[in-house]
């Protein structure tokens, strides 16, 4: 027998909702002062954390015995030891979420979240009372915080990529390119997968820059996919670029891919594509995310069809993966 009455249940659900930012905060917090790196195999007192991470020993152990009813870390008489999702945490796991968590509690993220009234209200990105230019020329501007938000991207994507690359045979492609694809992360993993592709990365100047490309099979190109012409390629890949950005945005960055490629070209945009049906916590959080960050949105593969369609683009299909993304498979006409 259930021991939450039917009244109670719906005023948890609001409860624990509005208070959601509570568990997140600590988390982002936990991450930022890297409490994890402190922690190996065996526990560790809070004493010990807190002097480690110059915290005050009561407030380290009240936001951590929080996250431990998440699962994340574990309480103990003596202090706190890992548990597998408080170890990703550490920086020096394969699989780090600790730059995720951080740039999350980036201030100029946290500032978006704040102002989402404005974006509720208005349509637009609430980072623009942050950040007026928006997020890519704010990063420009903050290479410690865009350092962080490139470690986040190649942290998020590391549980996704063998989903992606189990889905989809990439084996008959001679020349992939990864369109906005940050440090490199997907392509590598691809090349690893593909030994006789050649790989073009292509991101923003300040991004590339910053890079060591070092291997072989891989090429970086520097550009703006709004202004710079793209590389020939036999498939193109796009991972969480297009959820960035407005339609119009979108159907710019399509009709420049379509300019690049050869007749019988693939483009793969690969992200949480919506359901046209069913509605999942994550793709909406993506989407909220998207409203206040960046101005962009999450789709559903018949919006994403409509405007790969608009860019003369064919045979579009959408492939689930054995993770939350999604692959929508065009060809260039
Ligand atoms: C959300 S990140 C995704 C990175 C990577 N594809 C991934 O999934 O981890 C979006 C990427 O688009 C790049 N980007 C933004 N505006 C761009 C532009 N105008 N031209 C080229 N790349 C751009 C950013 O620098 C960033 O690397």
């Amino acid at each position: 027998m259930s021991t939450v009455s039917p009244v109670a249940q719906p005023h948890e659900i609001v409860w624990t909702l509005t208070n959601n930012v509570v568990a997140s905060r600590s988390l982002q917090v936990v991450a930022e002062l890297a409490v994890a790196d402190h922690i190996a195999e065996e526990t560790v007192s809070v004493k010990q954390l807190a002097s480690a991470c110059a915290a005050d020993p009561d407030g380290l152990d009240r936001v951590l015995h929080l996250l431990s009813t998440y699962g994340i870390f574990e309480r103990h008489a003596d202090g706190y030891g890992h548990t597998d999702a408080s170890r990703l945490l550490r920086s020096d796991h394969p699989m780090s979420m600790r730059a995720f968590s951080r740039m999350m509690g980036m201030p100029v993220i946290r500032a978006s979240f704040d102002q989402l009234e404005h974006s509720v209200r208005t349509g637009s990105p609430a980072i623009e009372l942050a950040a007026g230019d928006g997020l890519w020329p704010y990063l420009v501007g903050h290479p410690e915080e865009a350092q962080i938000f490139g470690q986040a991207m190649t942290g998020k994507a590391a549980a996704d990529t063998a989903a992606v690359l189990g889905a989809y045979d990439l084996g008959r492609f001679d020349t992939i390119a990864d369109i906005g694809g940050g440090r490199g992360h997907l392509l590598r993993a691809v090349l690893d997968a593909v030994p006789t592709a050649e790989g073009i990365l292509f991101d923003l100047p300040d991004v590339i820059q910053t890079l060591d490309i070092g291997r072989d099979r891989l090429t970086a190109r520097a550009g703006d996919f709004f202004v710079d012409p793209l590389p020939t390629a036999d498939a193109y890949i796009l991972m969480e670029v297009i959820h960035d950005w407005p339609d119009a945005e979108a159907a710019a960055i399509f009709t420049a891919i379509r300019r690049a490629a050869s007749p019988g070209a693939r483009v793969l945009i690969i992200e949480n594509v919506l359901g046209d049906t069913e509605s999942d916590p994550r793709g909406h959080t993506l989407d909220v995310i998207m409203l206040a960050v960046t101005g962009g949105r999450e789709r559903t593969g018949s919006r994403l069809g409509g405007l790969l369609e608009a860019a003369d683009f064919a045979n579009i299909s959408v492939i689930d993966t054995a993770g939350p993304l999604r692959i929508v498979e065009a060809v260039a006409e």
